[in-house]
């Protein structure tokens, strides 16, 4: 699903890439734990799987990426976010709204999605991730991990097969 070929990336007026020559390979369904020493380029992969490189960080990029056949450096931020979501360190910092059900509820607002869809959604993800008591709450009243319990699902694409199926049937030019 996600497959990395000889990628090495310098920002912009940086004197050393950030990465040299990595190469990876991961499987739907596997769960990766990318870690090393504090400023070996976690964050910065993270940047090349969600296009932020180059959308919003320039520099100079080799290698092949591929994430669910997409190629994040050349396709739009529009595309790539159907596929990839992030969740940054401090979830703080990327919520779009005051209210938890709003929050999980806005990226299939932004993909226009029917309102009955974007309220099965929004219950599918909080029954997946045992999170009803959080629906309804005011952001800035949740403890930092009750923050990242929201980052979540607002972040992800997943969503339950018989919404797709819905989605398939009723609209079938709509964004997957
Ligand atoms: N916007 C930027 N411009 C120039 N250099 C950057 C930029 N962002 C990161 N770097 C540099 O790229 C290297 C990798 O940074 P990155 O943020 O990917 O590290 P990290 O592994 O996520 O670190 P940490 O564990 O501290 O979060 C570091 O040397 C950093 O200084
Ligand atoms: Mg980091």
């Amino acid at each position: 699903m996600i497959e990395i070929k000889d990628v090495s990336f310098t920002y912009n007026q940086a004197e050393a890439p950030s990465l040299s020559q990595v190469s990876l390979s991961i499987r739907e369904g596997e769960c990766v734990l990318l870690c090393g020493k504090s400023g070996c380029g976690k964050t910065t992969m993270t940047r090349l799987l969600n296009g932020m490189i180059p959308d919003f960080y320039d520099g100079a990029l080799d290698g092949q990426i591929r994430v669910k056949g997409f190629d994040p450096v050349n396709c739009s931020m529009y595309e790539i976010s159907k596929v990839v979501g992030t969740v940054f360190q401090n979830p703080r910092t990327q919520f779009y709204t005051v209210n938890t059900t709003s929050e999980i509820a806005f990226g299939c607002k932004n993909y226009g999605w029917p309102p009955e869809q974007i309220r099965e959604r929004v219950m599918q993800a909080a029954a997946d991730l045992h999170i009803e008591e959080l629906l309804d709450r005011n952001i800035f009243e949740l403890s930092g991990g009750e923050k990242q319990k929201i980052a979540l699902p607002s972040a992800g694409r997943s969503r339950p097969r018989r919404t797709m199926w819905w989605r398939r049937r009723n609209r079938p030019n709509a964004p997957n």
